[in-house]
């Protein structure tokens, strides 16, 4: 499948999604998030990876937010589909197998909401991040109000998003808005290196552990606590978690199958 506004790469068990609109410090108009959506659904599920690492083409922008010079014209009801559409890419995202938001540079608005629906986010020490959207009359509609609350708790994030101020790499860890910050030219051997200690797991693990916490996060803990007690014992049942026993017990490397 051909991509104009999106790259992906593989490689080996790895796949890097970059966001490909330099000149728009890679703002995602309706053309990008629908390429974005064609990945996810109809490229990604088949491709059989351990992790996913999504980043912004060119050095200054991981996502600049959504497209201000698109969204001005925008019928209501055009704003509506654009919003549902984003909304929609974020969710598969946050559906799919454990991204990583390496996040090379400005990740406003839209952007930061797309940092947010991966599941680890690392900047590099020259990224800014927040929600300027308050200075355009709106506000975070791609799941920020959500996600970030959920995140960095309500305070920071309505001082966030309220202000419009963005903050920059070292601020945001501070707060919990990512993960970790490191130099610039270290962030995708940084990233990779984190995808690449993800995709040595157990996958069922892996993919299980994700959902427990997703799912639970908005369940009460006595649910929450079902819902991981079943999923563990799905692992258990694992061919896997015989390997990965095993392997301790012989004091060797695990070989999973994802069955
Ligand atoms: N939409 C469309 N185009 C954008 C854009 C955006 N979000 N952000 C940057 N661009 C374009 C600029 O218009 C400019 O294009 P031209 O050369 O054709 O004029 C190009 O990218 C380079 O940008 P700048 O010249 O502005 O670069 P800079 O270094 O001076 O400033 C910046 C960088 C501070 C990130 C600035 O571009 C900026 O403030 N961008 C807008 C950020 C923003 O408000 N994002 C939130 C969007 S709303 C949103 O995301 C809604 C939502 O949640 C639903």
């Amino acid at each position: 499948m051909a991509f104009k506004l999106i790259e992906y790469k593989r490689e080996g068990d790895i796949g890097v999604l970059y966001i490909n609109r330099p000149q728009a410090l890679n703002a995602l108009n309706r053309e990008t998030l629908g390429e974005m959506k064609s990945f996810l659904k109809d490229v990604l599920p088949g491709e059989g990876l351990r992790a996913l690492i999504v980043t912004g083409a060119g050095d200054k922008a991981f996502v600049a937010g959504a497209d201000i010079k698109e969204m001005y014209d925008m019928t209501d009801g055009e704003f509506e589909d654009y919003i549902e559409l984003a909304q929609g890419v974020y969710e598969l995202i946050e559906n799919s197998i454990p991204s990583i938001a390496a996040i090379n540079g400005y990740a406003l608005g839209g952007g930061c909401e797309l940092a947010l629906a991966c599941d680890v986010r690392i900047a590099s020490d020259k990224a800014k991040l927040g929600f300027p959207e308050v200075k355009l009359g709106i506000f975070p509609g791609w799941g920020g109000t959500q996600r970030a609350t959920r995140l960095i708790g309500p305070g920071k994030a309505k001082e966030l998003i309220f202000t419009g101020e963005m903050i920059d790499a070292q601020e945001a860890q501070r707060i919990g808005l990512v993960e970790r910050v490191v130099p610039h030219e270290k962030l995708m051997e940084e990233a990779k290196n984190l995808a690449s200690t993800i995709a040595k797991r157990g996958p069922i693990a892996v993919r299980l552990a994700k959902t427990a916490i997703n799912a639970g996060y908005d369940m009460d803990l006595k649910k929450a606590l079902l819902l991981e007690k079943s999923l563990v014992s799905i692992c258990f049942k694992s061919e896997d978690r015989v390997e990965g026993m095993k392997a301790f017990l012989e004091k060797r490397e695990p070989s999973f199958k994802s069955k």
